[in-house]
């Protein structure tokens, strides 16, 4: 034994493009010390885009046959010390959510509370934003709990809503707030567990 820390190892489950994946494994491998090292990806679809980029970092990937199983997540996360929900669109089992309490986070894309919640989701989230007339808007990471987009807030990075704002160019500008945002967090934790 040489005494070295290992980096934490980070599961990440992903249902989407995985823009953010790739924006923590650019910022994972940029990081000096490496305080965490992204372990697995996990889809619950296997036609997911972040699945490609994972394997192009040559990343190991699992997709789940049924993302309701805990034992199957749980198998999946296997030593897993952090996990971290990017673009995952299914609920977490209880028995899974309770196996990594404080220890799994969601990126949501709007100041939570509000914009959260079931079918809170994708452009419906900004379409939703842009109705209430709010000057500003978001992303929030949280702790995971048992309901959607309700656990402890762990940190915030807001965006202004600019005037003539669709939903697809607010989602762009949070999603730019999302890729600075998610990496910071997750190498914060992962100093904190290390
Ligand atoms: C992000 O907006 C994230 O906040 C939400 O789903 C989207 C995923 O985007 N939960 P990507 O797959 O990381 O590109």
């Amino acid at each position: 034994m040489t005494g070295e820390k290992q980096p934490v190892r980070v599961a990440v489950l992903v249902s989407g493009g995985g823009t953010n994946l790739q924006a923590l494994l650019d910022a994972l491998d940029d990081s000096p010390a490496r305080p965490a090292r992204v372990s697995r990806v996990i889809s619950n679809r296997t036609d997911a885009g972040a699945l490609a980029r994972a394997r192009r970092a040559g990343i190991p990937t699992t997709v789940l046959h049924n993302s309701s199983d805990p034992n199957e997540l749980l198998a999946a996360l296997d030593d897993a010390e952090l996990v971290v929900l990017a673009g995952y669109m299914k609920l977490v089992p209880p028995a899974v959510v309770a196996r990594f309490r404080r220890r799994m986070i969601n990126i949501h894309p709007a100041l939570l509370p509000a914009f959260g919640g079931p079918g809170m989701y994708g452009q419906r989230v900004h379409a939703a934003v842009l109705a209430s007339g709010v000057k500003e808007s978001g992303a929030t990471v949280h702790y995971v709990d048992d309901e959607f987009d309700r656990g402890p807030i762990i940190a915030q990075a807001r965006v202004p809503v600019e005037p003539g704002d669709t939903p697809a160019t607010l989602a762009a500008r949070v999603l730019e707030a999302e890729h600075e945002l998610l990496p910071k967090v997750v190498l914060d934790l992962a100093r904190r567990l290390s």
